[in-house]
């Protein structure tokens, strides 16, 4: 399919999601489902609500020491967070299918979310392809309807783990008008970012692969070795495709500047990770340290050439009109929120605890109720992995 024919189906899918309110009705069902696990199963009591009510500051200000493992912290981080992070990711996909950039190369896609927290920017992939399959299957287009996508995350916290888990089996119970929403894959593979080298994870899969067949042939000599060499190398090369992605996404994850200088090398793997046209996405705040977080990123990402051993590539970063992105607390979406955070603050009152929340956290999350001010804004960097064959030296020099 030319990138033409591309644009245009991205151009009839997104009428088609507009004109049926998908995205909306999917948001509507999560705002739904959290609120009920929440008023049913979590703040059952003046006593939770406490505890967690008291945390919302902290998850407000997302302080970099934040104990995430602290289930409290994480119930805490979910209600501030999770539905407004939802849609922002709603809305970046929309954005990046607009310019046509968004990963759905034929038939697989591969994503990995750093820092996933909640998971929100996966359960709005998830349903962003399951959106595109469905439309591939009424249109009978084979590139969409039999995409396979893989998605994957980096997060060290066990409780926010285990809320995914729980979470993807309250949500995935319901249809939306014939919408098979696909079940997030949840099975996080890496705990922690720092120190993750994902070319390297790869270079040991193939030594494995070839220590494993080689042990199972019975003489060991060099020419098991190169035997095995060879078959791994150009017979049995799935592992080729391991460890690398068509979408990498940092979402709120790079929060303090010195965060990012104790984390550039596991950057640039995370760019060397990409695919060929894979993009990565940096998606945070407007204010404080972002603009020289976002500056420190853009220059790691960019200064680096990648070498492999037929390819030269490097990340670019796509310009956009602007760096940031908004919603309105007017919208349907923002109604939504708005009245899902009252339902929340009505609990505490019932149990009349609301004095629990620090008066800080109040005031904003009043705020929010009261749309004021009437919009949500972030801040978005897109890059994208570009690249070209190197010149043959032998070649070349003749
Ligand atoms: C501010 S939250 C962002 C969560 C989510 N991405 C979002 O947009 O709402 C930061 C997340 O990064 C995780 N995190 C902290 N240190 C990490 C590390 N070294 N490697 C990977 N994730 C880490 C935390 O557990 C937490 O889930």
């Amino acid at each position: 399919m030319s990138s033409k024919d591309k644009r245009k189906l991205y151009r009839e899918f997104i009428n088609w999601v507009e004109a049926n309110n998908l995205l909306f009705l999917r948001f509507q069902e999560l705002a739904d489902c959290l609120e009920k696990y929440l008023l049913n199963e979590v703040f059952t009591s003046a006593q939770s609500c406490k505890l967690i009510g008291r945390k919302f500051l902290d998850v407000l200000d997302i302080k970099t020491n934040l104990n995430y493992n602290d289930p409290e912290i994480v119930q805490a981080y979910t209600v501030i967070h999770f539905l407004d992070r939802y849609h922002r990711f709603q809305m970046v996909y929309i954005r990046l299918i607009e310019m046509g950039i968004f990963p759905c190369p034929p038939y697989a896609a591969d994503i990995l979310d750093i820092g996933t927290g909640p998971a929100p920017a996966l359960f709005a992939i998830s349903d962003i392809y399951s959106l595109l399959k469905m439309f591939g299957r009424k249109n009978n287009i084979p590139e969409f309807a039999s995409l396979r996508f893989q998605t994957d995350y980096v997060e060290p916290s066990e409780s926010f783990r285990l809320w995914i888990s729980l979470f993807s089996e309250l949500s995935y119970s319901k249809e939306i008008k014939g919408v098979d929403w696909e079940f997030l894959y949840n099975v996080g593979s890496f705990e922690d970012f720092s120190g993750l080298d994902l070319h390297e994870l790869k270079l040991n899969l193939r030594y494995d692969l070839i220590e494993e067949l080689q042990s199972k042939q019975w003489r060991e000599d060099d020419n098991d070795l190169l035997n095995a060499q060879y078959i791994i190398d150009h017979v049995q090369t799935d592992w080729k495709s391991k460890f690398r992605y068509d979408m990498i996404v940092f979402s709120n994850f790079l929060t303090e500047l010195s965060q990012v200088e104790t984390l550039l090398k596991e950057i640039r793997s995370a760019g060397y990770a990409l695919r060929n046209r894979g993009i990565l996405v940096v998606v945070g705040g407007r204010e404080n340290s972002y603009p020289q977080i976002y500056a420190r990123v853009i220059r790691v990402l960019k200064e680096r050439l990648y070498l492999r051993n037929k390819t030269i590539s490097k990340c670019i970063e796509i310009e956009l009109q602007t760096n940031e992105m908004a919603y309105s607390y007017n919208s349907n979406f923002g109604l939504c929120l708005r009245k899902f955070y009252s339902a929340i603050l009505k609990r505490f009152e019932e149990f009349m605890v609301l004095d629990c929340i620090p008066k800080e956290a109040r005031r904003r999350i009043m705020k929010t109720i009261n749309a004021q001010p009437s919009e949500r804004k972030w801040g978005i960097h897109i890059f994208k992995k570009v690249s070209w064959r190197r010149r043959d030296k032998n070649k070349a020099s003749k």
